[in-house]
């Protein structure tokens, strides 16, 4: 009876505020990059971070302004340990110092909940940086557990989509043959310490490097076919839930089933160059907008329908100062003023609203993307993401790295990273037809 009324009561305020997707947010992730010299100070950035409805926020050092002004938020934190750290790290001595000085020091008032060490290690091909990813990870770990730290914070490290070699169908999903050896132990480490494996995914990418093939629908979670995976049957209707799901497989085919996937990075630009297909507000408010509506559904991927999606959107501001194309600096939410580049309508979870306007264009009770769905099958299809160069660590010498980076990449280096066509190895000529599979040899800087 009562669930009949509530129903009832809940379907007249939907009719009433026309509002798509109303209830409660279930926590939300973003990622605070500050590679910029016009942002607020932190302190005004708690009640931005707020008005989204996000409840956890990932930074990519452990910046003692924001553990600071985030303190007594409830606002949980992911702080990184940067690549440039990671050589030091094997001793430690050296790993419970930067725990005691950038974790332990904030805690409890600021909820620190897990240190990534290293961002996307593995896919600069760095042999000596990447022998050092594990042991610092084991450092930090022993670091905590010495200061009692280990059941309340996680140690992880977080990947680029590119450490695939297979991402097509999902279920092939498999990691590059040459990083068996070093994701192997990264794997151990996580099933022995019970701490999440952490990817960034974007299928901006796919779509930017063949938006002809891709479907535009597909991408940012809009209506459309979807695809099937042609061993499991799964039914996708977008290609960020594939991209998971592709990283499942490769953790199942290794043996690691039951290991959490965390998503530490995903989003969409609003503007970019004019090389650089769909950089558009329209689009990133889609994409952005219906993701948040998809993690507040709590479901999750095919695979994995009831693992609750762990995602964190890429990114809080614009960030002035980050080389490469134009998309780079306009990843944001917010413009570095604070006001919102475009409205993403979000739900509170206190019951109001950000802002009324509602997702992907649609309003009404019920959700209707905008656009219906186009040709479909030869719409599809990519999943694997290639970027090499990627988000770096603050600081100016990051900073400095990454323009050297850029233009490494755009003579023509970095960019030769991609993903190969093995990813369609094992599918019928048939299907090889319908499902075309397309690489993209973007980079995130
Ligand atoms: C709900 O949260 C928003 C954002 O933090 C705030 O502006 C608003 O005042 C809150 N409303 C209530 C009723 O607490
Ligand atoms: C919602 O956001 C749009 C665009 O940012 C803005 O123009 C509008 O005034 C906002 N509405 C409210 C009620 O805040
Ligand atoms: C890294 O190694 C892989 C596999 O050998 C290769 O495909 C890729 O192009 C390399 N990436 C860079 C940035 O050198």
């Amino acid at each position: 009876m009562d669930l009949c009324r509530f129903h009832y009561c809940f379907s007249r305020i939907i009719f009433f505020s026309g509002i798509v997707f109303p209830v409660m947010v279930a926590s939300i992730g973003v990622n605070y990059g500050q590679i910029a010299n016009n942002l607020p100070l932190p302190e005004n950035v708690v009640p931005l971070v707020k008005s989204i409805g996000a409840t956890k926020v990932k930074l990519y050092d452990a910046d003692p302004r924001v553990l600071q002004a985030f303190a007594n938020t409830g606002v949980e934190f992911i702080v990184g340990l940067g690549n440039d750290l990671l050589g030091k790290m094997k001793d430690v001595d050296k790993a419970q110092t930067w725990v005691k000085t950038n974790v332990q020091a904030y805690l409890p008032a600021t909820k620190i909940s897990s240190i990534f060490v290293g961002n996307e290690v593995l896919t600069f091909n760095d042999t000596t940086l990447t022998g050092c990813l594990v042991p610092a990870m084991q450092s930090v770990h022993t670091a905590l557990v010495n200061l009692g730290l280990d059941k309340q914070v996680s140690v992880t490290t977080a990947h680029s989509l590119a450490i695939l070699e297979t991402s097509y169908p999902p279920s092939s999903g498999a990691f590059r043959r040459d990083l068996t050896s070093c994701i192997t132990p990264i794997l151990n480490f996580h099933a022995k310490t019970g701490s999440p494996f952490l990817i960034n995914a974007y299928p901006y990418f796919a779509y930017k490097a063949s938006p002809k093939q891709v479907s535009l629908d597909f991408v940012l979670f809009q209506q459309n076919q979807g695809i099937i995976d042609p061993s499991t049957n799964l039914h996708y209707d977008n290609m960020l839930f594939a991209q998971i799901d592709a990283v499942y497989a490769a953790l199942a085919a290794l043996g690691y089933k039951k290991l959490p996937v965390h998503i530490s990075e995903t989003g969409w630009p609003s503007k970019g160059d004019e090389d650089e297909a769909g950089a558009t507000p329209d689009n990133a408010k889609k994409y952005n907008g219906n993701l948040m509506k998809l993690m507040s559904q709590k479901k999750g991927t095919p695979m994995k329908p009831d693992s609750d999606l762990n995602i964190y959107v890429f990114a809080m501001f614009n960030e002035n100062m980050k080389p490469g194309p134009t998309s780079e600096r306009n990843y944001g939410l917010f413009k570095p003023d604070g006001t919102p580049v475009y409205s993403l309508g979000i739900a509170l979870s206190n019951g109001t609203f950000s802002n009324t306007t509602s997702f992907g264009g649609s309003s009404g009770s019920s959700y209707t993307p905008a656009s219906s769905q186009g040709s479909s099958s030869t719409g599809y299809l990519t999943i694997s993401s290639a970027n090499t160069k990627r988000y770096p660590l603050v600081g100016p010498e990051r900073v400095k790295e990454n323009k050297e980076a850029a233009s490494e990449s755009r003579k023509g280096k970095i960019f030769q990273c991609r993903n190969n066509f093995k990813g369609v190895l094992g599918l019928s000529m048939k299907s090889l037809i319908v499902l075309k599979r397309w690489t993209h040899n973007s980079i995130r800087v």
